[in-house]
């Protein structure tokens, strides 16, 4: 198959988070199982463009009102294949130091146009190179115009004729609210403009109109694609969404072992495996080291690597800390985000200096160290649609504390004292007393039952998610979206 994939944000080239980790791995694995695969993406200030192939000749972008925009693209590919990767450069738009916000946080006032133009130059980009999709993969709210706009702007080229289009869903908290006024940018139809499509109070909702166009659409979990039809989680959109329900799927994503795998990772201090635990212990006193704390080595270390955003959790984590300050336990911290949230686990780390630890930045080497040397992960999303870190943290034998929610629901089994199977401890409330006591349950288990603890750790560290399975469920829903699409045209 020929899949034109088309994302915000991709690894190696630029990351917020699981998007592209997503987007990075994916489209190798549908390439080694033999289909044509080309990314496109914004080339991003942050990303050198001395370094990439130019393509010769600019790129017409039509944006309705605003005219015909010329973009120049550049080339690279996705390291370790010949996925190539369209990068489209255009200054207006891309010319500035974040992604989608500034340094403050603050969204940068012309998104919608910002994506609108990348998910139009994705077209163009085909037409271009005389590419002929036959699957339009589109993620998030960012490239969710593609579904309407194969329907639409572009249903009479002859070369989009017969594809189909599938949209991903990593987050459907993010959906892309705007003024109506970008219908014309858009150029899919004002007749498009109505609650069942692109309508919502009055604006424009780009998620909301992928959903209603796409062939098929899928989240990154099975149980997320559940829970994304109740109120609870669905942001607003779970009527529409259970309208749609009829082709709806759940794939989880997998991971990359050649990245994350305690046997052959660069970063941690001495590397181990299943059958030589010993290099972990090592990484546990590397980690407190660098993180100043104290070195104890049986006292239980509970590692946190994320976004501070509330959809991970940060309010409980922080409601409960004061009870967890007085278990016999450290707690090291990674991340950035809410400014209020930096502040507070800063000081919460000048206030226990012994037992919490926080490093407020972006760091992946920093992620790998604290994967290793950790005994437990914590990850109280409020919810998940996938989750990379949990998975993550089972082949490195540093057992997962989550919610049940989403990818972490699907992921991790809780301990079962009876049959001593599980491969993590699992709450179910939304509650600083769920957390407090599930830590301390799973800490008393590292602590005091360490056979146990042990056993947990080689079912964790020998089960595999890895992205071949997912590419392949993939690959069948393309296959099936194409034949639907087939059907439904005679
Ligand atoms: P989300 O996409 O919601 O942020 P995921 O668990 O899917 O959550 O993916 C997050 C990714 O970003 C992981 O690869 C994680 O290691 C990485 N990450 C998040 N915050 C940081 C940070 N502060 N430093 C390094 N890596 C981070
Ligand atoms: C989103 C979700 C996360 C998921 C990632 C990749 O950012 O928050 O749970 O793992 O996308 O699909």
């Amino acid at each position: 198959l020929n899949i034109l994939f088309t994302a915000s944000e991709v690894v190696p080239f630029a990351k917020t988070g699981g998007l592209a980790d997503v987007a990075g791995a994916l489209p190798k694995v549908l390439a080694k199982l033999g289909h044509n695969v080309i990314v496109v993406m914004p080339r991003y200030y942050s990303i050198d463009k001395s370094k990439l192939e130019h393509i010769v000749g600019p790129l017409g972008v039509p944006m309705g009102p605003m005219g015909e925009l010329w973009a120049g693209v550049y080339k690279d590919t996705l390291p370790g294949s010949d996925v190539p990767v369209y990068f489209i450069d255009y200054e207006k738009f891309y010319g500035r130091s974040g992604l989608y916000a500034d340094e403050n946080g603050f969204s940068y006032p012309d998104n919608d146009l910002r994506f609108i133009f990348l998910s139009k130059a994705a077209f163009q980009l085909a037409k271009k190179l005389a590419f002929r999709p036959d699957i339009i993969h589109a993620h998030d709210w960012h490239t969710a115009a593609q579904p309407a706009l194969l329907r639409t702007r572009y249903a009479f080229d002859e070369q989009f004729e017969d594809a189909a289009s599938v949209l991903t869903i990593h987050n459907l908290q993010h959906q892309g609210h705007f003024f109506k006024g970008i219908m014309d940018v858009m150029e899919v139809g004002w007749e498009h403009f109505n609650p069942y499509e692109f309508e919502a109070m009055d604006g424009v909702n780009m998620l909301k109109g992928g959903i209603a166009h796409a062939d098929a659409v899928t989240t990154v979990s099975r149980k997320y694609a559940h829970e994304i039809q109740t109120p609870e989680f669905g942001f607003g959109l779970d009527g529409h969404i259970r309208a749609h329900s009829d082709k709806l799927y759940g794939i989880l994503n997998g991971i990359d072992y050649d990245e994350w795998s305690p046997a052959i990772d660069p970063f941690i201090k001495k590397r181990y495996d299943i059958d030589d635990m010993s290099g972990k212990a090592l990484c546990k006193r590397d980690l407190q080291e660098r993180f100043g704390l104290p070195v104890w080595d049986d006292v239980p270390l509970i590692g946190f690597v994320g976004r501070f955003a509330e959809q991970k959790g940060i309010g409980l984590i922080a409601g409960a800390i004061e009870g967890l300050m007085h278990l016999n336990i450290q707690i090291v911290m990674l991340g950035t985000g809410e400014k209020w949230a930096e502040g507070f686990f800063s000081e919460i780390a000048r206030r226990y200096p012994e037992k919490f630890a926080c490093h407020v930045g972006y760091s992946n080497e920093l992620a790998h160290i604290i994967e290793a040397g950790s005994d437990l992960f914590l990850m109280p999303s409020l919810f998940e649609p996938c989750g990379l870190n949990q998975i993550y943290s089972l082949r490195y034998g540093t057992l997962p504390i989550v919610r049940a929610t989403g990818g972490l629901d699907d992921t991790i089994h809780n301990y079962d004292p009876g049959t001593k199977k599980g491969n993590g401890f699992k709450f179910y409330d939304a509650t600083t007393d769920a957390l407090y006591h599930t830590v301390k349950w799973a800490t008393d288990i590292c602590r005091y039952e360490p056979e146990a603890f042990r056993l947990m750790q080689k079912q964790a560290m020998e089960a595999r998610f890895d992205w071949e399975k997912s590419a392949e469920a993939y690959e069948d829903l393309y296959y099936h979206s194409l034949y639907a699409k087939r059907v439904s045209n005679y």
